[in-house]
């Protein structure tokens, strides 16, 4: 029996470490995605291109994707610069698609504002690249 209870606890944590892991590398697409589609974003901004509406939408489902992260874990803050990622991006693709580029311009500004908070108090430099902190 002892030896069961044993083999269920170690088998218990080993799950747990592998959907954090899952969840830690979901995480790290999700930046990728935001950031790779923020470029494009931007630059079909200055060429006046409502084709990149598409790309605000990418962007807008990686920072939903991260919200629910930080809301999961319970980290208000995150959640917050997360939220407001969200929001601008759908604001952006929303006034892309209008073909409204100064307020597409405004959305991503404030989308620019949410980097560096998130980033300075979440985000940690480890040994390959960044980790979540
Ligand atoms: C809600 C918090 C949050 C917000 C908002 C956020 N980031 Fe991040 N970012 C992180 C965390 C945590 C990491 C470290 C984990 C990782 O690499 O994904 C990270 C990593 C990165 C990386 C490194 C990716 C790599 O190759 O490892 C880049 C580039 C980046 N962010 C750019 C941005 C930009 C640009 C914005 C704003 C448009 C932004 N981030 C907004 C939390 C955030």
């Amino acid at each position: 029996m002892r030896v069961i209870k044993v083999l269920v606890a170690l088998l218990a944590t080993v799950t747990f470490f592998v959907l954090l892991a899952q969840t830690d590398a979901d995480y790290m697409g999700w930046m990728k995605s935001a950031v790779a589609s923020k470029g494009k974003v931007a630059k079909g901004i200055a060429a006046k291109d409502k084709g990149v509406a598409t790309d605000a939408k990418v962007m807008e489902d990686s920072f939903k994707g991260m919200e629910d992260y930080w809301t999961k874990k319970g980290v208000a803050d995150a959640t917050g610069f997360a939220k407001t990622a969200r929001t601008a991006s759908a604001d952006a693709a929303k006034a892309i698609a209008a073909g409204d580029f100064d307020a597409a311009n405004a959305a991503m500004t404030t989308l620019g504002g949410t980097c560096g908070g998130c980033h300075m108090a979440h985000r940690a430099k480890g040994d390959s690249g960044f980790q979540i902190k």
